[in-house]
């Protein structure tokens, strides 16, 4: 590998990392009477339809999210609560897709957030610092 290419590995890394950082502590934005321990299981069922996670109300966001589109642009995409709120908005101004009431909105939301969250354990772990290239802005070399 040639310097240049070292480096821009190294720079993706960085932006990579300090992106992914900004999300990692962020509060559940509802409080729940139940933690998300409790409600998302440990070796989630998939539909073999849709393959969604099969967790508590999942058959609310198998009506309301999969008619117009495949369910795997759910699966494919992580978020928090406020991001998939957004989502959520963007395709209520611009996609028809309809209102829910409050009630329903929550389920979603909560199933979205709990299921298809931007946390650590999805992640892949970090790559061992012995096989990353050298860093050429550390200051310790
Ligand atoms: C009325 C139609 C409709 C319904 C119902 C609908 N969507 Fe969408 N959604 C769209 C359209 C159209 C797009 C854009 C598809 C594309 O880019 O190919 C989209 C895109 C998406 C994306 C990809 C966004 C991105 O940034 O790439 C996600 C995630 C998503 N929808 C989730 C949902 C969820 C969750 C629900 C249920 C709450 C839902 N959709 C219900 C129409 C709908």
């Amino acid at each position: 590998m040639t310097r240049p290419l070292f480096m821009a590995v190294a720079l993706a890394a960085t932006l990579f990392g300090g992106a992914c950082s900004k999300n990692e502590p962020e509060p559940e934005a509802q409080p729940a009477a139940e933690s998300r321990r409790e409600r998302v299981a440990a070796e989630p069922a998939l539909d073999p339809t849709t393959g969604l996670i099969m967790a508590q109300n999942w058959e609310i966001v198998r009506a309301n999210c999969t008619p117009c589109h495949s369910a795997k642009l759910i699966t494919q995409q992580r978020g928090t609560a406020e991001q998939w709120l957004t989502m959520i908005r963007w395709m209520q101004a611009k996609q028809n897709l309809w209102p829910f009431d409050e009630h329903t909105e929550r389920r979603i939301i909560t199933y979205l957030a709990d299921n298809y969250a931007p946390d650590a354990a999805r992640r892949r772990a970090a790559i061992p610092a012995a096989l990353m290239p050298p860093n050429p802005y550390s200051s310790t070399e």
